[in-house]
């Protein structure tokens, strides 16, 4: 059996908070894309715990792996793993494996990333700088370097000089200079810990869905930042969607599976792009300073705008998902009356999905629904049954617009702070 969590929308919809809460009884927790520009925030038992290439099943002391599909920073990797050790979180061989045919992200490639940004001028994405773009770029064109590559110097040697000989105009351009000798020595000392997590994954993954034991997929970043069917270019450089499981990793099984997509009571998006919802007023305000809508990896101020159905339901589509998880329901709280999108006129024509014309999104004009709001709290609750009628209302109503259950609510950062609608860690 296998569940798969992704992000609806553009990112940040809790997907680190309901991964923790799910892989309670899950074997395995899998990263299958993205890298460190993901940021997954944890609240357990009053600890914050922060994530950004670790599987959250990390926590839990679940087996977890990084597969393929992700770019890896070795440094980055380093780090983190020595800020959760501190926190008291255990990580060793038994319950880490990385991929050995993962690429790599290497210094290089953040300074390309923050060349590129500034050559956009002010078509820049708002990336955030992490080198992950031109990492998979390097990844396609087949220059990378991978980790299995590090075990052997001669080769590693040539590799680098190939990759860095590739960059050397563009980086000459704008006058960085790489310190090849410095990012050899690195890879070979880092490598000195990471060996031990090196693994053909593919093969852990097959064996436990034979076992038919509980995987847990996590998807970082979010539907509308894949770069097939996000809000391309404002997109991240990997596919964000479900279908990237099986490329991602190795696995190989199909059945049993369940994709749950996780869904913010509202929208956020951080970075440069088409948003039609947005609200740039005193309710967009209150959003983001209700729901604390900064950014774990850049620290920047996230967009927040009212929920909008029709992206949600695309991205339900795409990626098959059956169960949404409707987060962060407690930040409307305190608003008189909601929005939802239920469709956009564009040019004097209606939509029920986003066109993918760059200049299309952006004169989306969103049809609204009007929701009469709770005016109670609905912070912490536990039971479907204490909620509100009118948020009872608000989920109902998403649900018909984009046919699937709303399964389970999250009322709260903390791990207990959860509705467990559907029962579907009760049944598991
Ligand atoms: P992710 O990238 O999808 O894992 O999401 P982030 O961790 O970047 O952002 C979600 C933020 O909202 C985190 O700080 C969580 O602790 C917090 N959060 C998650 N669920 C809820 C909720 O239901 N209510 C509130 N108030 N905060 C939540
Ligand atoms: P999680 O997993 C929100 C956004 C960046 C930028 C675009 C491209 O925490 O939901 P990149 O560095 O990937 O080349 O940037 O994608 N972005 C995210 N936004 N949450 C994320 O991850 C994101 N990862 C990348 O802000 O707009
Ligand atoms: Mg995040």
């Amino acid at each position: 059996m296998f569940y798969t969590v992704i992000g609806t929308q553009w990112g940040d919809e809790g997907k680190g908070k309901i991964v923790d809460w799910l892989s309670f009884k899950a074997e395995a927790v899998v990263r299958f894309q993205g890298g460190n520009n993901a940021g997954h925030t944890l609240k357990i038992k009053n600890k914050i715990f922060k994530l950004n290439l670790l599987p959250s099943g990390i926590i839990r002391g679940k087996k977890c792996i990084i597969g393929n599909g992700v770019v890896l920073d070795p440094w980055a990797l380093q780090e983190e793993i020595l800020k959760l050790k501190k926190q008291g979180i255990k990580i060793n061989s038994k319950n880490l494996q990385i991929a050995e045919n993962i690429c790599l992200i290497l210094p290089l490639h953040k300074i390309l990333d923050s060349i590129n940004e500034s050559n956009r001028g002010k078509e820049s994405l708002g990336t955030t700088k992490k080198g992950i773009g031109p990492a998979y770029e390097d990844k396609i064109g087949r220059r990378s370097i991978r980790l299995c590559d590090l075990s052997n110097k001669k080769i590693l040697k040539r590799k680098l000089d190939n990759l860095i000989s590739f960059h050397s105009l563009r980086l000459k351009k704008s006058k960085m200079n790489i310190n090849a000798k410095k990012i050899l020595r690195d890879l070979i000392s880092i490598y000195k810990t990471l060996k031990k997590f090196s693994y053909p994954v593919w093969i852990t993954i097959n064996k436990l869905g034979k076992k038919n034991k509980l995987i847990l997929f996590e998807g970082a970043q979010g539907s509308l930042l894949d770069i097939d069917f996000g809000t391309y270019p404002y997109v991240t450089s990997s596919n964000t969607s479900s279908g990237q499981i099986f490329s991602g990793t190795g696995f190989g099984l199909k059945q049993n599976n369940k994709v749950f997509g996780i869904t913010k009571a509202y929208t956020t998006r951080v970075g440069a792009g088409p948003f039609p919802t947005e609200l740039n007023n005193k309710i967009g305000d209150y959003l983001g300073k209700k729901g604390k809508e900064f950014g774990t990896v850049t620290l920047r101020k996230r967009r927040c705008g009212w929920f909008d159905a029709n992206l949600v339901k695309q991205s339900v589509l795409i990626s098959g998902v059956e169960n949404i998880v409707l987060t962060k329901l407690d930040v409307l709280d305190e608003l008189d009356e909601l929005k939802i999108c239920i469709g956009y006129r564009i040019n004097g024509k209606k939509f029920d999905y986003l066109p993918f014309g760059e200049n299309l999104q952006l004169k989306a004009k969103p049809i609204y629904k009007k929701i009469q709001g709770w005016k109670k709290s609905t912070y912490g609750l536990t039971k479907w049954s204490d909620l509100p009628a009118a948020a009872k209302n608000y989920i109902k109503i998403i649900e018909e617009i984009i046919g699937v259950d709303i399964a389970i609510i999250s009322t709260g950062p903390e791990r207990s702070q959860t509705i467990d609608r559907k029962k579907i860690l009760g049944n598991l």
